[in-house]
């Protein structure tokens, strides 16, 4: 069986410098916000070319505090693609505000910036822009109409650490980016983390003070935060990590230019846009047959996965803001043909090919009729 992703490989990689980093951590006996955090937090800054870099507790957390930093809150409205991950929207409605469904373009599969502004309403305050599976999104126009708007603009990089567009890494080019460490992710730590980073030092001293219950100063409580830190043994697994990450996410290139030789005659693989470095941490291709060929690979040994099947705008959670299947076409095609096969770094030649032979077994037989 070839697993959509597989972490002992990596893992038996870097094992010493692993144990070794959290040895340090359980001996030095100081758990929380200490020279882990702290050091992963600049090095995480510096990789990015990027000021300030805040950790907490998740991903989804990153975008809670990035919300509330950027002084989003009930009653606002809140710009995001339907085709995404819960945590995106799910962020934005528990600062009170309400998501805004957005169309996505068919190619990247992130928002398009063509279909934002009829969307915009006086209540608007922000855009949420995902980069989706590690492709990343077309920041210039986004950008644009954030500002002509006067909308923050946060981006979701959770998918897509190390990706970049017309040279710039994803998550500096918004007001505010957010990061998600959760274990599968590209950079992934052993167990929940995450980051928010940022250009602006008032949007830093924000989310410090929220992600420790408001405080400026030790027990005293400016305003309603939460409990939301990076733990020092998350941190230090991620220092070790983020030392490998180009080479993992040039090496998922690799995967991924592979796939794309041999798949591309039976499915669309996933197309790279003019300018952009992606990351892969999905390689999703389309099919009309979808349902028929992922069983097919999940019966011969190819551990293929729908990302995502119901979009968010016709989630049973969101009833209540009455989307209808129709209110998004190309979100909906999208969800109805996306198919994303193995990929992390250390698929071998062997795998890949096991792989797309099974794509190719798939698409020689006979179509079935009915
Ligand atoms: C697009 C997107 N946003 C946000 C998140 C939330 O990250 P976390 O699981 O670390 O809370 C995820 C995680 O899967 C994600 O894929």
């Amino acid at each position: 069986m070839i697993p959509i992703l597989e972490l002992k490989t990596q893992y038996a990689e870097i094992r010493e410098e692993v144990e070794r980093a959290v040895c340090d951590v359980l001996a030095r006996t100081h758990y929380i916000l200490g020279p882990e955090v702290t050091a992963f937090e600049q090095e995480f800054a510096r990789w990015n070319q990027i000021e300030h870099a805040i950790g907490c507790a998740s991903g989804t957390d990153a975008l809670v505090l990035a919300l509330r930093a950027c002084g989003v809150g009930p009653g606002d409205e809140v710009l995001a693609p339907s085709f995404t991950f819960m945590a995106t929207a799910g962020a934005i409605s528990s600062v009170g505000a309400t998501p805004v469904f957005c169309e996505i373009d068919p190619g990247s599969f992130n928002l398009d910036p063509a279909q934002l502004e009829k969307k915009i309403t006086p209540r608007t305050k922000a855009i949420v822009v995902v980069h989706l599976y590690g492709h990343p999104a077309d920041m210039n126009p986004l950008l644009e109409v954030g500002r002509k708007h006067n909308l923050k603009v946060i981006e979701d990089c959770a998918q897509a650490t190390g990706a970049e567009v017309h040279g710039k890494k994803v998550g500096t080019m918004g007001d505010v980016g957010c990061f998600s460490f959760f274990p599968s992710k590209n950079l992934g730590g052993a167990g929940d983390g995450g980051m928010v980073i940022t250009r602006h030092a008032d949007i830093d001293e924000r989310v410090r003070c929220l992600r420790g219950h408001g405080s400026r100063r030790k027990y005293y409580h400016d305003e309603l935060g939460t409990n939301s830190r990076l733990d020092e043994i998350q941190a230090a697994v991620l220092r070790v990590k983020l030392k490998h990450l180009d080479r993992w996410n040039e090496k998922r290139r690799a995967v991924a230019a592979a796939y794309t030789e041999k798949v591309s005659p039976f499915v669309t693989p996933p197309p790279v846009q003019p300018g952009c470095i992606h990351v892969y941490h999905q390689y999703t291709v389309r099919t009309s047959r979808r349902e028929e060929l992922m069983s097919w690979l999940n019966q011969n040994g190819v551990g293929a996965i729908v990302y995502y099947p119901c979009s968010l705008h016709l989630q049973q959670v969101y009833a209540g803001l009455n989307y209808k299947l129709g209110d998004l076409p190309i979100t909906e095609k999208a969800q109805a043909e996306v198919l994303s096969l193995p990929m992390y770094p250390e698929l071998t030649t062997a795998q890949i090919d096991q792989v797309v032979q099974a794509v190719e077994r798939f698409h020689s037989q006979p179509v079935q009729a009915g």
